[in-house]
């Protein structure tokens, strides 16, 4: 009778601590460079990719390039997550045949979503291109939901401009903007026309020739990240900081040991994730293996940033809470060999 109770009172006692949030499950680790697997078990394909955040739902998407698919379309996948490690896949959200006759080897890449409240759409921006890369302007698709089919509306050059790699940035006003390389010049920054479909008024140029285009708003200041022009092949990214997107620009500067190329990574994307304890900002970046393409990784990491310096961990498992948004590293490298 006495065993039964003190059994009752663990059984009322672990009951409280669950329903009180006190015993949570373990935060997934997240592997940078490891096979990430989504809710099938299959690889996820987000290469080059960009994050949105709608409702307290993240969505991952990015090139999907799998094995097996028709070689004369292109592909852009879009996973959901609320806890940024596990990852739900919801939709092939682009399946493109060469829209503007650019001929084999024609090139979708980077896609990025931003999501127009005056419209209610989602809108999606990716680099178009031919095999040789000299159309350099940007697709335009969009969607009346967030993971459905995305059709594609049109191209163009943004502001008569060369763009290649491009990158997304929502300041925390809500003013979504477009990094694109502009080869001749650098690295450009510009505002979205109120209903996102075309590009409005540039902001910034930086000169400075880099790709992989990132920016953050990080305590009262903007560091913007880049990669030098290397292909598919690794480079030390490197990073500048502002007060004023405008500019002026600081000097760019390593964020991390320039022998270590960036852990074999190349920046696409800053997150910040704010909780009730702290602010993240994690690095999302693509080691690509140019010949298998589908087993391209990811290598994210929480960055050491703050007081105008910003500084990339070397890759190891590490845990997120969401809802705190503190993030602790576990382990040590975590890149496996090639
Ligand atoms: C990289 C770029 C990738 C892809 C690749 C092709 O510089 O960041 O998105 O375009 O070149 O070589």
């Amino acid at each position: 009778m006495i065993r039964l109770n003190i059994l009752q009172l663990l059984y009322a006692g672990c009951l409280f601590l669950l329903m009180t949030g006190n015993i949570r499950a373990q935060p997934q680790l997240i592997r940078p460079g490891a096979i990430w697997l989504d809710d099938r078990g299959k690889p996820i394909q987000a290469h080059g990719g960009g994050i949105l955040k709608f409702g307290d739902t993240y969505y991952w998407f990015g090139e999907d390039r799998s094995e097996g698919l028709d070689r004369s379309k292109r592909y852009v996948a879009c996973y959901a997550s609320t806890d940024l490690a596990h990852w739900t896949f919801r939709n092939q959200v682009v399946k493109l045949a060469d829209p503007e006759n650019l001929g084999r080897g024609w090139v979708l890449e980077r896609p990025k979503v931003f999501y127009n409240a005056p419209t209610k759409k989602f809108v999606m921006y990716a680099h178009l291109d031919d095999s040789r890369y000299q159309l350099a302007s940007v697709a335009v698709l969009t969607c009346d939901t967030v993971d459905g089919d995305y059709h594609y509306l049109k191209s163009f050059r943004p502001l008569g401009h060369e763009s290649r790699d491009i990158g997304q940035f929502v300041d925390d006003d809500g003013t979504a903007y477009l990094i694109f390389e502009d080869r001749p010049f650098g690295f450009r920054i510009a505002t979205l026309s109120a209903d996102y479909l075309n590009v409005g008024k540039q902001v910034c140029l930086i000169p400075e020739h880099m790709e992989g285009g990132a920016i953050v708003h990080y305590d009262g200041l903007y560091y913007a990240i880049g990669s030098a022009l290397t292909g598919w092949n690794p480079n030390p990214n490197q990073y500048a900081t502002a007060t004023n997107l405008a500019g002026p620009w600081s000097e760019f500067k390593d964020i991390a040991p320039p022998e270590a190329n960036t852990y074999g990574a190349q920046s696409t994307m800053l997150l910040k994730v704010t909780g009730t304890r702290a602010t993240t900002v994690i690095f999302m970046g693509d080691m690509w293996r140019p010949r298998e393409q589908w087993d391209s990784r990811y290598v994210w990491m929480p960055l050491r940033i703050g007081g105008g310096k910003l500084w990339l961990p070397p890759p190891a498992p590490w845990t997120l809470d969401i809802k705190t948004g503190e993030a602790v590293i576990t382990g040590t490298n975590s890149v496996p060999e090639k």
